[in-house]
């Protein structure tokens, strides 16, 4: 049996970047992998390496366990479960960060980005990270990792880390593999469109929100960053906000930018516009109407009971063998 391992991090509203590279994956690989066990979890203990309100974070929590359930996860299939409730996380969290090198962290262009936009009271957390991040990948020995671009630094960091650790000690982790979208690895900004789309963008324009009302959600894609072109074509350098909602397009519908460009060959800019806000909306309404039933409902937590004792299982397991390995504590 193989597994695979995600995560997203609790820190406001998801957005349509979030569905597209990463839930809608999920749940395309929940259908196409039969073989593999699935563990998806809600990655709190990554929220705070930058100030959370208390409230607020747990209300993010239980907003995206319920997300991914809306979005098509089936708990039957999927072990779903909160990153801190299962403790294992932050110790091989700590036993990562004394696998890797304070340089690797420097270098990672996530911590770079983030600590030049804040000058003041940088969390060390926030260096070491991608350590945390490699801890939940290799606890559960995981063979595949679904995640949007932005993630693949993190990822090889993991790779090298699994590697490392059992040249020093002997085999003990699977060196894991990043599964990326084909297309909606990257979903941009629609304000602007070279930046990625990031719900900490200052203009809300910028950014869908799976859980935005639907006339704004149409309002946003209708207002959409264009060029003063006409064509509608694919040409990441100079046409990058019609490139991008092409990709958003062809990621929603599971046609390809080459279908759809032939399809608009004729057509203007909001006459495109107009078809791709009714598909946004039109994928949205159902994950709202879903999420407005059971965010509230006991179901949910039944769902994170279940998936924290199947994850704490396998955790403990393999903490045991890396404590051994290691010569930590008394363990023979
Ligand atoms: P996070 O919470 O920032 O993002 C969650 C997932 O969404 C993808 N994503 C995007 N994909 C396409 N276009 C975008 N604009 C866009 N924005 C976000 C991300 O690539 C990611 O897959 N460190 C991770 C969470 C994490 C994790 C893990 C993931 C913690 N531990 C272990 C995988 C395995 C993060 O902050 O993702």
């Amino acid at each position: 049996m193989k597994r695979l391992v995600s995560g997203i991090k609790p820190t406001g509203s998801l957005t349509l970047g979030n569905y597209i590279g990463a839930l809608r994956q999920f749940v395309k690989l929940q259908e196409e992998l039969i073989d593999t066990e699935f563990f998806i979890f809600i990655a709190d203990l990554h929220a705070i390496t930058t100030p959370q309100e208390r409230q607020a974070l747990k209300k993010n929590i239980k907003s995206i366990a319920a997300l991914y359930i809306a979005c098509g996860l089936d708990p039957k299939k999927v072990n779903l479960f909160v990153q801190s409730e299962v403790q294992e996380h932050a110790t091989l969290g700590y036993i990562m960060e004394s696998t890797a090198y304070v340089g690797e962290m420097e270098r990672m262009t996530q911590y770079k980005d983030k600590k030049g936009k804040q000058t003041e009271g940088i969390r060390t957390s926030l260096l070491t990270y991608p350590a945390l991040m490699a801890a939940d990948i290799l606890l559960y020995d995981a063979d595949i990792v679904p995640i949007g671009d932005d993630q693949k630094q993190h990822l090889e960091l993991t790779r090298n880390l699994a590697q490392r650790f059992n040249n020093l000690y002997g085999d003990t982790f699977v060196v894991p593999e990043g599964f990326f979208p084909k297309t909606g690895a990257r979903i941009k900004s629609l304000t602007e469109p070279t930046k990625k789309m990031d719900k900490s963008a200052e203009n809300p324009k910028a950014y869908i929100l799976l859980l935005d009302d639907l006339n704004q959600v149409k309002n946003k894609i209708r207002s959409a960053v264009t060029d003063s072109d006409t064509e509608i074509r694919y040409d990441l350098k100079n046409k990058a906000g019609i490139s991008n909602l092409l990709t958003i397009y062809a990621s929603l519908t599971d046609i390809s930018i080459k279908e759809i460009e032939e399809k608009y060959k004729n057509s203007s800019y909001k006459e495109f516009k107009e078809d791709l806000a009714n598909i946004v909306a039109d994928t949205l309404a159902p994950i709202q109407e879903k999420y407005n039933e059971i965010i509230s409902s006991p179901y949910l937590d039944e769902v994170l009971d279940m998936g924290r004792e199947k994850a704490s299982l396998i955790a403990r397991k393999k903490i045991f063998k890396v404590y051994k390995r290691m010569g930590l504590g008394r363990i023979k």
